[in-house]
């Protein structure tokens, strides 16, 4: 039987397994290889991905959890990249290999949707299961806390009625798991 979810903000219907794991059904039925597979087991983060807002690893969640759900994967966080977390860590220029990436990116703005200023602490605590094996934890912790800045500065855009003029991409919302155009952000290989 099909099973129906929203995945980055349209209609999905897939008719596979009920217990194939979320990540299969994204990267080898659905083609969305922005998610990466790492360990399998729920231990690395590389397969992160939202579902209704919460960072989940798609590795180990069975496909049929998600029906009726709203599923976002690193291609539907925003579109052209304009995502607060994209664009920091753009600017800060923090994947080396890039595997890991999309899963870092993921938390990340699961976590900042709900931590607007999160604390060294907060971020080390909500980053921790994911793995980088290149060791880029902290350009990973500088560009959550840019990413912060950004979306406040945004935001103060937003309640300003005299600085409504805001730079192109400036206005994503870290709370919006709305997607958009694909806006693949991470590197790494397939
Ligand atoms: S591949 Fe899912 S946590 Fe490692
Ligand atoms: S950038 Fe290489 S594993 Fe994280």
């Amino acid at each position: 039987m099909a099973i129906q979810f929203t995945l980055n903000g349209k209609a999905q219907s897939v008719d596979v397994d009920p217990q194939m794991p979320l990540l299969w059904v994204l990267r080898d039925t659905l083609n969305l290889t922005g998610t990466k597979f790492g360990c399998g087991m729920a231990l690395c983060g590389a397969c992160t991905v939202h579902i209704d807002g919460e960072a989940t690893r798609s590795c180990v969640t069975p496909v049929s959890e998600v029906a009726g759900k709203k599923v976002t994967t690193i291609e539907g966080l925003s579109a052209g990249l304009s995502h607060p977390v994209q664009k920091a860590w753009i600017e800060l220029d923090v994947p080396q290999c890039g595997y890991c990436q999309s899963g870092q990116i993921m938390s990340a703005a699961a976590l900042l949707a709900k931590k607007s200023r999160p604390t060294d602490a907060e971020v080390d605590d909500a980053m921790s299961g994911n793995i980088c094996r290149c060791g880029t934890y902290q350009r990973i912790r500088e560009a959550i806390h840019r990413a912060a800045q950004m979306h406040a500065a945004a935001a103060g855009q937003k309640t300003s009625p005299e600085k409504q003029t805001k730079e192109p991409g400036e206005t994503a919302a870290m709370t919006s798991n709305e997607p958009a155009a694909v806006a693949t952000g991470a590197g790494g290989a397939e």
